[in-house]
């Protein structure tokens, strides 16, 4: 049985900041977080939206009531969870009026979360023929203000649909993982803000693709040449970079190419948002989809979560995907935002909503959002 991705969507904050604007803020130079880190805008949350109201957005945009009907699994890939107990998934199953028989639970392990939460579909659809499963990746990236990471902030969600036959990409169950204890990123449960020991990240990144990649070819007997595509987890846009530089001299140069060419169609959304932390690899594959992706291509999917856990596993793009992509709505979504300015940007990033807080609907801009802390408990609401 064919299973892989289905429908895959997307959600992004409606507010956003300029790089150029941050460096300067910052007194940088503008081509180092441009070029040297590859960046063009970051998206930036409402203190009503958190990782709840992100995840049911992109969801929101992908499923129809049929689809809802099919529903016996739903995942969330978060790192920006908002309860130590209740999973991310519990609270969507009002926001989405999603059916009660279904099994939901959250998935932890920084940026790696959303493709656990992928494989475990895999094997869910694969088991249970009709079936189809919800993952979704959403995250707030945060590594506070004037820190080396607060170019690499962001934030938003991605929901893809699991099913067999699916009309995107089929994953070919060809995959290798691994797994070391590694201090490169963390962050406790009483931080807002991740810690990271930033250039060892960077390396312990390219060790993983590498490791990894030697892992897949001997293991399935391929080479670069049976790929046209790699993609990459992309915390920043120049990261994917390094690890395909790695290929430079052991590849073909024309291979070579068409590789660094296609990882540009794949970052273009990315530059536009910042880090998804877990949910970014899946906006890489969307770019992707939407900028230059032909049927039939073979992806190569690098997906790597600090802690840390890597994973290579790849997928065949089904003919007529395009169909199934809503192009025009992601491109408004992202067009149609609002720059703030830098200090705009550090007054929302100090609230800090406690018990007690009520949300003034008249002000929200968005169709899921928190409305109340009551006794500590979130409340969410959904604008019609
Ligand atoms: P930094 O120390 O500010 O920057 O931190 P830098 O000095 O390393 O410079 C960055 C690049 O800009 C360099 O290029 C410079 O040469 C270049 P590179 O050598 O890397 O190719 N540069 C310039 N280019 C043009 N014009 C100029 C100029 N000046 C310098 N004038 C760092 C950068 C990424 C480390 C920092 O932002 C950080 O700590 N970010 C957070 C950690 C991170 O994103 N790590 C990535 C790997 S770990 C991962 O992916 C997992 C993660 O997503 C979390 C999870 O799994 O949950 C983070």
């Amino acid at each position: 049985m064919d299973v892989g991705i289905d429908k895959i969507g997307f959600y992004v904050p409606k507010d956003y900041i300029d790089i150029v604007e941050l460096a300067k803020a910052r007194d940088i130079d503008p081509d180092k977080f441009t070029i040297g880190i590859g960046q063009d805008k970051q998206a930036v949350p409402q203190p009503y939206q958190d990782a709840v109201t992100l995840a049911a957005s992109s969801a929101d945009s992908i499923l129809s009531a049929d689809d809802k009907k099919d529903i016996g699994l739903l995942i969330v890939g978060t790192e920006s969870s908002v309860d130590e107990s209740k999973s991310t998934a519990a609270f969507l199953v009002d926001l989405l009026d999603l059916p009660e028989d279904i099994r939901s639970f959250e998935i932890k392990q920084a940026c790696f979360g959303a493709t656990a939460g992928l494989q475990s579909a895999y094997d869910f659809v694969s088991l249970n023929p009709g079936k189809k499963a919800l993952v979704i990746a959403s995250d707030i990236a945060r590594y506070g203000i004037k820190t080396p990471g607060e170019v690499t902030q962001g934030a938003g969600s991605v929901a893809m649909l699991i099913s067999e036959s699916p009309r995107v990409l089929k994953l070919e169950h060809k995959s290798v993982y691994m797994t070391r204890n590694v201090g490169d990123f963390w962050r406790p449960t009483f931080s807002k803000v991740a810690f990271a020991r930033g250039k060892f990240s960077n390396e312990v990144y390219v060790d993983f693709f590498t490791t990894l990649w030697d892992r897949y070819q001997a293991k399935y007997d391929v080479t670069a040449d049976d790929f046209s595509t790699m993609l990459f987890h992309i915390p920043y846009t120049k990261m994917g970079t390094k690890a395909l530089r790695t290929l430079e001299g052991k590849v073909s140069d024309e291979k070579y190419a068409e590789l660094m060419a296609n990882y540009q169609d794949s970052v273009k959304f990315s530059r536009e948002v910042g880090n998804l932390y877990t949910g970014s690899l899946y906006l890489g594959l969307l770019s992707y989809l939407v900028n230059a992706a032909k049927a039939n291509e073979n992806l190569l999917l690098f997906s790597y979560g600090s802690g840390a856990v890597g994973e290579i596993y790849s997928g065949e793009i089904q003919p007529g995907f395009e169909k199934v992509i809503d192009k025009t709505s992601l491109e408004t979504m992202l067009e149609q935002r609002q720059k703030i300015s830098i200090s705009d940007y550090e007054k929302m990033y100090e609230v800090e909503y406690h018990d007690g807080t009520i949300v003034d609907p008249a002000g929200v801009d968005a169709k899921f959002y928190l409305s109340e802390i009551k006794e500590n408990e979130r409340i969410y609401k959904k604008n019609n």
